[in-house]
């Protein structure tokens, strides 16, 4: 099989996470950028992870650069450029912080890589998003948000812990945008095809759906120096072997609407199908009313964000 090649950008603990879990599955080379301010930090994590592959037992080579020319052709770019929230920085700083870096980044990607997809995950995801489409203006179906493949595990693993049943037995849907709105649907959250409202009290369903939402922030709190890394790295690596082996994976991610369940001009999570190029198509569950105005709102706080995009 020939390997593609994926760039990561931002090498920092999400981005040197994707490279150390993607480099396992042996479907890409792959080059990790970060800014020159860092030096050889890229090319020391590259070449760390590279040494570990006589281990594990995969060929992909691992670059590590500060400047794009070694990134050109790549097939799929996963941006985590950008900051973590400081104390003192209000949401609509660290929004346009980041909005400046991922701009810079995505114009760089277009140079480079023009007929790439774009992951992205640098936050605040949604309005990210937004930016990467405007700036590479590619089309739709290429630009893709990192986010409900995320929550939902998050959602699994609490409902595997909840009913003591194997993970693998266990899905879940969060829809909407990636914050304190996000829309865990338990109709559609399944254990062996059975739904969890048919497995679980209101009340335990409840508590399920607050901590999934609470569980970026859950995990900060821990950590008190940074944000989740490992699962959200874990998430991305699976929309990038979706995409590479053009599997037509039905996985929630953040997409840009036309129109799709009421929803125009923003990125929203809703469950898509990846394959080679990119957002093959937008699911339409049936939602029922009140699983509706949930989207809607969450969708309006994403616009909120959006507007407040400089
Ligand atoms: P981090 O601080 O460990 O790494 C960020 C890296 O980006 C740093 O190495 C920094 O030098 C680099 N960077 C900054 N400006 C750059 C530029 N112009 N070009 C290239 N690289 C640049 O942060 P971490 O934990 O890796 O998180 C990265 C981003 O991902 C954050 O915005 C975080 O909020 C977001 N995130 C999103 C998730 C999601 O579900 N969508 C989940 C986890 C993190
Ligand atoms: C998370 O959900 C920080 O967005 C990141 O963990």
């Amino acid at each position: 099989m020939k390997r593609g090649k994926v760039t990561v950008v931002g090498a920092g603990h999400v981005g040197e996470s994707v490279v150390r879990a993607l480099a396992e599955k042996d479907i890409a080379d792959i080059v990790l950028v970060d800014i020159p301010q860092t030096e050889n930090m890229p090319a020391g994590k590259s070449l760390d992870i590279m040494e570990t592959a006589p281990i594990y037992g995969y060929d992909a080579k691992i670059t590590g650069v500060t400047s794009y020319e070694a990134t050109a052709g790549s097939d799929i770019v996963v941006i985590t450029a950008g900051l973590p929230r400081k104390p003192g920085m209000s949401r609509d700083d660290l929004l346009n912080t980041n909005a400046a870096i991922v701009k810079s980044v995505t114009e760089q990607v277009a140079k480079y890589s023009p007929g790439s997809i774009l992951i992205i995950v640098s936050n605040p995801l949604d309005a990210m998003c937004q930016v990467a489409l405007q700036t590479s203006k590619f089309p739709k179906n290429r630009v893709i948000g990192m986010a409900g493949i995320l929550d939902s595990s998050r959602m699994r693993a609490f409902i595997a812990a909840e009913l003591k049943v194997s993970t693998e037995n266990v899905h879940a849907m969060v829809l909407g945008g990636h914050g304190d709105t996000m829309v865990p649907l338990p109709r559609f959250s399944t254990v062996a095809g059975i739904p969890i409202t048919e497995l679980l009290p209101r009340e335990k369903i409840d508590a399920i759906n607050t901590r999934t939402c609470n569980g970026g922030a859950e995990i900060v709190k821990l950590l008190k120096t940074g944000s989740a890394y490992y699962a959200p790295a874990a998430a991305a690596v699976e929309m990038v072997e979706a995409i590479m082996l053009d599997k037509n994976k039905v996985v929630p991610c953040a997409a840009y609407l036309d129109g799709e369940y009421g929803i125009s001009g923003i990125f929203v999570g809703v469950p898509v199908k990846l394959g080679a190029s990119g957002i093959v198509e937008v699911l339409k569950l049936k939602l029922n009313e009140d699983e509706k105005a949930a989207l809607m709102k969450s969708a309006s706080a994403v616009k909120e964000l959006c507007g407040a995009l400089k």
